[in-house]
């Protein structure tokens, strides 16, 4: 018995080594073979039905999961968005290789915005670290802990640019300036996608949204902007250049419009823009039902116009509005559409799958084990928490409030004083408030005798106050832990007011009057009106949506363990209607300003403070003036003179004096960070190159025009040195 059940088994291994020999016989599985050779060959063995299908990205539902399975046998989904973990990815995985007719791997996309499992601060939070190092850490750590769970790509970074507050999803940007914005992608790319190649812990970026989403009206999400050509090349394209450039797999196309066409037909934008000018050889995708949405815009008449004008202007994945896989077949049947248009597409789609390895081990990203020891590791949690401790900005510090001493009491007060969930902000994707640490967990593992008292963030009773300020009053100094409602930030919640709930307010006013002494700590997603705030603290540490770490990151903050370095990215105006507030908007004759309000913003682009001081010496330049096309070096002494040793975000700011084009206030170029002892100089070396000086002429072509350019170094945009610099 036992040698024909041995004999049995033999025969079936052969037969299954045989077909899976003769499986990776065929050239599309073949490892040896090149991507576009491998692309190729499986083109040649699709049915047209197929190819459309490698299209067709859909969301999964668990109440649609036999729905999902049987397209999936079907062949006709390319790719899934919303389905994650081992178990559920590897089953759907199985589907496709094993029960389709060609075996085309699955890919599992996500919305992997700051973190996994494991959240780190929330992308606007992130920037005011202006750390490329850190920032692409905790996209690696995301990339890892998604890889780790049956996740492929993410879309992400997000680089639009806003200058309104109102908009829910500027948290989601990296602040107002195009140059810091674009340094940011460049390190969420490299950290998401590896620098060598693709592994099972690496993912692929999908930089969004494709473009000039920021420019709408009102700060109200998706209605739509009307943006000149000029806005596009200066302001809203180097983010996705920069992210292109250095190697983003995929983009995503914005909600909105360019020139009166929906971007996700747009064949200026999709094909001249993002193809002829910028280069892009990835895939593009649409936003989510952006090929309904043209419909319900008027732009198109129905679903079948919205796939015909999508496709011929070289949009390429259809997120879940099936309109591609519902109408593309009639259309090439139809010849209203080339085969080879869609063959173009989907060799698209198909590469993305060969990059990452998926037909070489559709199962490389499904290990249960590997899944259980990543998330939430304590790699994780340090990189996540020394993130969240970047971040935070130090907005007031009046007679060195801060650090507090260890000795002293403390009263830990408000409605995010032990708060979880809030701390994730929003698209926190399978974050888990149980996991989040909340500031009164952090402060307790620093000083367990520290008194907190809770409350609701909006509607705080008389008996809630009344709690905390009984331990107000028997405590040296009052932390209050004020900040917006979580749920009132994010993608389709923009708010006409930016500040924090009244009765916050009311609670601030009521501890000023009883504490000895007040630090605010705030958690918000959006620059916020402050001045009630300010008039009620001695100190002001912005914390954001800090992430799961958040609690730790503000207790070492508070308690001197580390030295605040933040600095904004965003300016904070003085009042909503003051909106939009930049730093950079285009000179002018006069300063016209509201006449009920103080003009310029509560607090400027790249401000933040320290415990220490630093001193900046005045700029010097390598020659005073130069050919065109030279580069020039600027050097410039910072010493500490203060007590901590400290961080610094030292930033370079130019100015063009005189151009055919009405130059900008000053525009960032560079900046570094250093760290200094205290007592300790340092010099700081700018090396410019020409493109630093150039702009786009009224051509919008890119030139550099002649003339004096001044120079202007300091520790945010307002507080500068100058030299000046000339080009002739
Ligand atoms: C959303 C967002 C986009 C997100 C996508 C998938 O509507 O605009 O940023 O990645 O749909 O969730």
């Amino acid at each position: 018995m036992k040698l024909k059940a041995i004999s049995a088994l033999c025969i079936a291994l052969t037969t299954l080594s045989t077909v899976a020999q003769t499986h990776k016989k065929l050239p599309y599985l073949n490892p040896a073979l090149s991507i576009e050779r491998r692309v190729e060959d499986l083109l040649k063995r699709m049915t047209l039905g197929e190819k459309i299908a490698q299209l067709n990205l859909r969301p999964y539902y668990v109440s649609q999961d036999s729905s999902v399975r049987a397209a999936i046998r079907a062949g006709r989904i390319g790719a899934l968005l919303k389905a994650n973990g081992v178990a559920l990815n590897l089953s759907l995985q199985r589907e496709a290789i094993e029960s389709s007719r060609l075996g085309i791997p699955l890919i599992f996309h996500e919305d992997v915005i700051h973190g996994y499992r494991t959240i780190t601060p929330i992308p606007l939070a992130e920037s005011c670290s202006w750390d490329r190092v850190l920032v692409g850490q905790s996209a690696a750590l995301a990339a890892r802990e998604a890889a780790s769970a049956g996740i492929q790509l993410t879309y992400a970074p997000m680089v639009d640019i806003s200058n309104d507050p109102r908009w829910g999803r500027i948290m989601e940007t990296s602040g107002e300036d195009a140059f810091l914005c674009s340094q940011m992608a460049i390190a969420r790319v490299k950290g998401f996608q590896g620098e060598s190649g693709y592994t099972n812990e690496t993912i692929m970026a999908c930089v969004k949204h494709f473009a000039g989403y920021g420019a709408l009206l009102a700060g109200r999400d998706y209605l739509g902007a009307d943006f000149s050509l000029r806005d596009l090349q200066e302001r809203y394209l180097p983010p996705f250049q920069a992210a292109i450039d250095a190697g983003a797999g995929s983009v995503m196309c914005s909600y909105l419009a360019y020139n009166g066409e929906p971007v996700t037909m747009s064949r200026f934008m999709n094909t001249d823009i993002l193809r002829g000018q910028m280069g892009f050889t990835g895939l593009l995708m649409t936003d989510w039902c952006t090929l309904t949405h043209a419909v319900s815009m008027g732009a198109v008449a129905d679903g079948r116009q919205s796939a015909l004008r999508g496709m011929l202007s070289g949009m390429e994945m259809d997120m879940s509005s099936s309109q591609y896989i519902t109408y593309l077949e009639e259309l090439v049947r139809e010849k209203k559409v080339s085969e080879k248009l869609i063959d173009k597409a989907v060799a698209n789609a198909l590469r993305v799958k060969f990059e990452l390895g998926l037909f070489d081990d559709p199962y490389k990203y499904f290990d249960l084990a590997r899944e259980q020891r990543t998330l939430l590791s304590a790699e994780s949690r340090q990189i996540a928490r020394q993130m969240a401790i970047s971040s935070m900005v130090l907005l007031k510090n009046n007679a060195r409030t801060l650090p507090l001493a260890k000795e002293r009491s403390i009263a830990l007060v408000g409605p995010f004083a032990s708060a979880k969930g809030h701390l994730m902000g929003s698209w926190t994707m399978m974050g888990r408030a149980e996991e989040v640490e909340s500031v009164s967990e952090g402060f307790q593992a620093i000083k367990k005798d520290v008194l907190v008292a809770d409350c609701p963030i909006s509607s705080i009773g008389e008996d809630q106050i009344k709690a905390i300020l009984d331990v107000v009053s028997v405590s040296d100094v009052a932390v209050v832990c004020l900040g917006e409602d979580a749920n009132l930030i994010g993608e389709a919640v923009s708010t006409a007011k930016i500040e924090i709930p009244a009765a916050q307010i009311k609670l601030l006013k009521a501890v000023r009057a009883k504490a000895k002494r007040v630090v605010v700590v705030l958690f918000n997603g959006r620059p916020l009106v402050l001045d009630q705030i300010l008039a009620n603290c001695d100190a002001l540490l912005e914390a954001w949506y800090p992430g799961t770490m958040g609690g730790s990151a503000v207790a070492q903050l508070i308690m001197g363990e580390s030295v605040p370095s933040g600095k904004l990215t965003q300016t904070f105006p003085r009042h909503s209607g003051q909106i939009p507030l930049a730093y950079n908007f285009r000179r002018t004759f006069s300063r016209v300003n509201h006449a009920d309000l103080n003009h310029g913003p509560q607090f400027p682009f790249g401000y933040g403070l320290s415990y220490t001081d630093f001193e900046y010496g005045d700029p010097t330049v390598s020659a005073d003036s130069l050919p065109i096309g030279q580069g020039v070096h600027v050097r410039i002494k910072i010493r500490n003179a203060g007590g901590y040793k400290a961080r610094e975000v030292v930033q370079l700011y130019i100015r063009d004096e005189v151009a055919t084009i009405i130059p900008r206030e000053k525009e960032l170029k560079a900046f570094e960070i250093i760290e200094l002892e205290p007592g300790q100089e340092k010099e700081v070396l700018f090396d410019l190159d020409s493109e630093s000086f150039a702009m786009f002429d009224s051509r919008i072509k890119r030139v550099i025009e002649p003339g004096i350019f001044k120079i202007m170094v300091g520790t945010n945009s307002a507080d500068v040195k100058s030299v000046d610099f000339k080009y002739y």
